[in-house]
């Protein structure tokens, strides 16, 4: 560490007056001006990895629907990083035991390498979107943790290996810690949890991932992690890495963020935290949703019932935008305070036209699961730079300004 506990205490407690100040002024400002304020207040001619050079790579998650067609050429002039959004997850790239799908993930590597773009792999070992066959013996009953251990070893060399040198950095486990208020559940009870009865797993990953590719920059990536129970969860599954010698590099925190959430103080306290164990971080999968937090169930309705009444659809008005250039500015002046340790900032998404939040919570919070009873509530998340014709928002501005 650079500079002390107490040094960081103090200027950060002379920096704070003036972040809420100049975060003020620009609220006011963007407030008073929301119609009339121009979108080019941004040079054409630079993309975000241009205003962030001396900082960090910026990154996008793609498909292979935006490697062709309009997104292409906004992916190659804004950004120098990109994530595979699904295609190198366990299930899509590994569906059974001796089948691979590698013609998307390659496309991915090669659309990258041509385009001397950096890529982060996504992910080595996950409970959602997981190879289902893993789990099982031959005859369908439960695999032995040894069993388990070395098809998760097959895959990671299979994986890691056939991108090696290519992929600069992996989300080697992802989401591996318990989101309840429990203090004591710091494990997510996964199938890998339960059949290797306890974490081991998520050290033998790392361990696999970085015999495989020795250069590679290994991450354990999750979500919320600003919240102060999960943060405090996430520690604890570091600081046991670091101790038991696990080849970690660093921690991934998603940020998938809200307009209020997290605050000032919660995403410093969680970077202090992480990089206190010399940890770097990157910024994995950001996007600030518009949504308001799902209202709980009526007592004694189901939440299915509690999701007739959807959250009122505001759709992108001038207040929600003045409150997310305002978050994106906060979080941005943070980031780049601390840019000795962040290696990385990548955007979930090119542009609001397709999110992957637009596709998710039902009828309640707007997506595509709305039933032919439930009337399609569809509130979209509008939570990135670019807006649904892929032009620079003004949270672009906002994060470009410094
Ligand atoms: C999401 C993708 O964006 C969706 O297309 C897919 O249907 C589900 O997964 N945390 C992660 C990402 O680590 O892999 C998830 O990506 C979003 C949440």
């Amino acid at each position: 560490m650079a500079f002390s506990t107490t040094a960081k205490k103090a200027s950060r407690g002379m920096l704070l007056p003036v972040i809420a100040i100049s975060v003020l002024s620009f609220v006011q400002c963007a407030s008073k001006h929301s119609v009339t304020t121009s979108a080019t207040a941004s040079n054409p001619d630079k993309g975000l990895k241009d205003y962030y050079k001396d900082y960090f790579p910026v990154g996008v998650a793609v498909s292979m629907a935006s490697l062709h067609g309009p997104d292409s050429a906004l992916i190659v002039k804004e950004f120098n990083s990109v994530t595979p959004e699904n295609d190198m997850k366990m299930g899509p790239i590994h569906p059974s035991e001796n089948v691979y799908n590698w013609k998307n993930a390659d496309a991915i590597v090669d659309f990258a390498v041509s385009h001397h773009i950096k890529i982060r792999g996504h992910n080595l070992c996950w409970h959602n979107q997981e190879a289902a066959w893993m789990f099982k013996g031959s005859n369908g009953e439960p695999v032995t943790k040894e069993l388990l251990l070395q098809r998760l070893k097959d895959h990671i060399f299979a994986v890691a290996g056939r991108y090696k040198g290519k992929i600069y950095a992996w989300d080697v486990v992802n989401e591996a810690v318990d989101d309840s208020d429990d203090t004591t559940q710091v494990y997510r009870k996964s199938n890998w949890y339960k059949i290797c009865n306890g974490p081991d797993f998520i050290d033998s990953a790392f361990k696999y991932a970085h015999e495989a590719d020795p250069n590679a920059k290994l991450y354990y990536n999750d979500y919320n992690s600003e919240h102060p129970v999960k943060r405090e969860k996430i520690y604890k599954l570091l600081k046991k890495l670091i101790e038991d010698h696990a080849p970690i590099d660093g921690v991934g925190m998603q940020a998938h963020w809200k307009l209020n959430d997290p605050s000032p103080d919660e995403l410093r306290k969680a970077l202090d935290e992480v990089t206190s164990l010399g940890l770097k971080v990157q910024f994995t999968e950001m996007d600030i949703t518009i949504r308001l937090p799902k209202p709980n169930p009526a007592p004694g309705t189901t939440p299915a019932v509690a999701g007739a009444t959807p959250t009122p659809d505001q759709g992108y008005t001038p207040e929600v935008e003045v409150k997310q250039v305002a978050q994106y500015k906060m979080a941005f002046d943070i980031i780049r305070q601390y840019k000795k340790f962040i290696t990385n900032v990548t955007f979930w998404n090119v542009s609001d036209r397709a999110s992957w939040l637009d596709g998710r919570g039902g009828g309640i919070m707007g997506g595509a699961a709305a039933g032919v009873n439930t009337p399609r509530v569809v509130i979209k998340a509008y939570p990135l730079l670019f807006d649904e014709n892929r032009q620079r928002k003004k949270a672009y501005i906002a994060v470009v300004n410094f």
